[in-house]
């Protein structure tokens, strides 16, 4: 059976900055505030008329491409991971296939939000065992300024989250190293813990009748912070010790680890749950926000671009978030 290697990275953000202080003129915070509870200090909004969930996507995607050297034309199967996708249907990964000037490969879009990426990991990962496919994208990217509330009600998610894009390049390889195992779980008992709930098919009727008659949609994200927060802690660890586990390794094996940037208190606990050196554990969430399904690909190109993953290294991918569902992902690379 083959492995599957990751062989290029890339990642793509908006230029545009918004900082903490930017924040405080559209609603009622402060940088102290967003600084102590979520480690953010700026994050990027995307740009309209420039950025779209899936021509981002693409960036990162050619970004990745080029880091593996390796052309569009060569790739077999694309993954596309979101939580806000451009339309409700078609997906976001026949968008990029088209943007990248592909034939007719197969585009699968995945519905995982903070875990999304590492879910289209594992997706990738089983086709390129069988043998199905050689050469996978797989491509987390997210619009999620737009479907925030900016004023003072919505400031305990507005502040946290940010837009961007990442991609890798998978592909199959006889060699005795690559994704080792893949982990995921989730919890839909959950799922109103943290949800955007409108527009939905669900609540069409209610929605046109609420404009009609003048009232407020219910279409900005809830997020119960504290009870996520918790469980975040403890399922992190909880699937980062199940991968170490099956694979008969431990935390202090680990080269690196590459946490969603869900809010860097909840990294630095992990980090001391695990007993990891300052150099083992990559967070980024302070220049991006949350960037939900596109952080962990984010992240990991910046470490790979920044010399801190080297051949043979064994670095573990961890999420979790909305669903509830939370994965893990061991490489050796
Ligand atoms: O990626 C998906 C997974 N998501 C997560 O993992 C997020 C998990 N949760 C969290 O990161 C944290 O719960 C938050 C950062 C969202 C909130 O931090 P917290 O320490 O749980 O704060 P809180 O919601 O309990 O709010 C504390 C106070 C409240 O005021 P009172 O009631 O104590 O007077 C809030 O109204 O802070 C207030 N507050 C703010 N103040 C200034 C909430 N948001 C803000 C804000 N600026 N942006």
């Amino acid at each position: 059976m083959y492995k599957s290697k990751i062989i290029g990275t890339g990642h793509y953000v908006p230029d545009r900055i918004v900082t903490n202080s930017d924040l405080e003129e559209m609603m009622d915070t402060t940088d102290e505030w967003i600084v102590e509870r979520t480690g953010v200090q700026e994050r990027r909004w995307f740009e309209a008329g420039k950025d779209t969930v899936s021509n981002m996507g693409t960036r990162a995607a050619q970004r990745a491409l080029e880091n593996a050297g390796i052309e569009a034309s060569e790739l077999d199967f694309i993954v596309f991971a979101t939580l806000s996708p451009e339309y409700y249907f078609p997906g976001c990964g026949v968008l990029v296939q088209d943007q990248l000037d592909l034939d007719t490969i197969g585009a699968l879009d995945v519905r995982n939000q903070c875990s999304g990426f590492i879910y289209g990991l594992s997706v990738a990962d089983q086709f390129i065992k069988t043998g199905m496919y050689k050469t996978i994208l797989i491509i987390g990217s997210e619009i999620q300024s737009n479907i925030m509330d900016k004023s003072s009600n919505g400031r305990a998610i507005a502040v946290i989250f940010g837009d961007g894009a990442g991609a890798v390049v998978l592909q199959a390889t006889e060699e005795e190293k690559g994704i080792l195992s893949t982990h995921m779980h989730s919890q839909g008992k959950y799922a109103s813990e943290l949800t955007v709930k409108e527009p939905s098919t669900r609540h069409k009727e209610q929605i046109l009748k609420r404009l009609i008659d003048g009232a407020k949609a219910d279409i900005y994200p809830y997020m119960n912070g504290k009870f996520i927060f918790k469980h975040a802690v403890e399922r992190f660890s909880e699937v980062i010790n199940e991968a170490l586990d099956q694979n008969g390794l431990k935390p202090s094996d680990l080269d690196m680890l590459i946490p969603h940037q869900a809010n860097l208190r909840i990294s630095q606990y992990i980090q001391r749950e695990l007993g990891l050196a300052d150099d083992k554990i990559w967070n980024n969430i302070q220049k991006y926000g949350n960037t939900t399904g596109a952080s962990i690909p984010i992240a990991l190109d910046e470490a790979q671009r920044a010399g801190k993953i080297n051949d043979d290294d064994l670095v573990c991918l961890a999420s979790f978030g909305s669903g509830l569902t939370w994965a893990s992902a061991l490489i050796r690379w």
